[in-house]
């Protein structure tokens, strides 16, 4: 039997078609809204663009001091069965990018693209693929990290702005939000638990990271943060030891990071009996898995949202008088034929399928 298409490869398929459309996900995109995906939130300096990296196992992000992240980050990782790594740009299709630090520079140029080199903040989301056969099937949004201050350049309104922007991403019911916050400082100051219990306050779709256990003080330890006694969630907290601005600075690689990491848990007196559930592999596997299981509980919404587009799109066709020639038309019936195969590969797991992978 030929093997089905993942959902998550699915869904990310769809996300790129209503990108596509002119449809950046922001409001009025009944169908982006309605496809899970997670959100990274925390505070600047908290460890998002080091957990994104470990979860990917590759040094691609822009980084330094300050706000680094201006421009939401949609990230989809493809597992793929072999062969090369590379990445790909929505605003640039026809080009393979197989050197990761070119990537970077590309995320750099395209954030400045769009909001000069200031400190000011686009919501006009960058769209990035890496196919690879060592990710797991996720997608991801890096956010600007949350500040309590403006800073030199900016504008007194970015606290709020920062806020307004990573809130209208975790509000949504269909978010995940994935919750950074460093063990060096006390949880209940965490930028990101603040926010999630906001607009999650029973913790169903919030999964609470905690960075930075290698920096906390000699003789304290994260144990009651880790077993949910000090901020209770719905699913587990799990801990993660990225690499340090030493190791960066070193060139360490993110391989070796991950299994520097796994040393650190399986042989530390504190949480020796949490390793198995820690760690940025395991964050991965967790994530891909609860996604899955969420768009899979979603089959039929997604369904009847597809053929609400394919209405929409008949009318815009019916409206402009069939055939319609010239890019405009191509690229109707293009969308419209994408929206009849999504829906008969929605209609194929519904009836029972299993994803392939
Ligand atoms: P972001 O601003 O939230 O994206 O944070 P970054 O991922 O850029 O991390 C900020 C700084 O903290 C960098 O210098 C990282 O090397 C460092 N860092 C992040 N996580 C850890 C960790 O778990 N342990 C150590 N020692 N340093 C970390
Ligand atoms: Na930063
Ligand atoms: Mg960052």
């Amino acid at each position: 039997m030929a093997t089905m298409e993942s959902l998550i490869g699915l869904v990310n398929r769809i996300q790129r078609a209503c990108t596509v459309l002119g449809d950046h996900g922001g409001e009025g995109s009944s169908l982006w809204e309605a496809l899970p995906s997670v959100a990274v939130v925390g505070g600047q300096s908290s460890g998002k663009s080091s957990v994104l990296e470990s979860i990917v196992g590759r040094d691609f992000l822009p980084r330094g001091s300050g706000i680094v992240t201006r421009r939401p980050l949609v990230l989809q990782l493809h597992k793929t069965e072999g062969g090369q790594e590379y990445a790909e740009f929505l605003h640039a299709p026809r080009k393979r990018f197989t050197d990761f630090a070119a990537v970077r520079k590309e995320i750099q140029d395209e954030t400045d693209r769009i909001t000069g080199k200031t400190k000011h903040i686009s919501n006009i989301p960058i769209h990035l693929s890496i196919y690879s056969p060592h990710v797991v099937n996720l997608t991801l949004i890096d956010l600007p990290g949350l500040t309590k201050v403006a800073v030199e350049g900016q504008p007194e309104s970015i606290v709020q702005d920062i806020e307004n922007m990573v809130r209208s991403y975790v509000e949504k019911p269909n978010s995940i939000i994935l919750a950074i916050s460093p063990a060096n400082q006390d949880i209940a100051t965490s930028d990101a638990i603040k926010l999630a219990r906001d607009v999650d306050p029973t913790g169903e779709r919030t999964f609470g990271v905690l960075t930075k256990l290698d920096l906390m003080d000699k003789g304290t330890n994260a144990q009651d943060v880790l077993e949910g006694r000090s901020y209770r969630l719905q699913h587990p907290w799990v801990g993660i030891v990225n690499r340090s601005q030493a190791d960066i600075n070193k060139n360490v690689d993110m391989l070796d990071a991950r299994r520097k990491e796994q040393e650190y848990f399986a042989n530390s007196p504190d949480y020796g009996h949490l390793a198995h559930k820690m760690g940025s592999e395991y964050l991965a596997k967790l994530l891909s898995k609860h996604l899955e299981s969420v768009i899979r509980a979603r089959i039929p919404s997604i369904i009847a949202l597809i053929n609400k587009t394919i209405d929409e799109l008949e009318a815009e066709l019916d409206r402009l008088g069939r055939p319609i020639g010239g890019d405009a038309g191509a690229q109707l019936y293009t969308i419209l034929d994408m929206c009849r195969a999504f829906d008969r590969i929605f209609k194929e797991h519904l009836d029972g399928g299993r994803p392939g992978g």
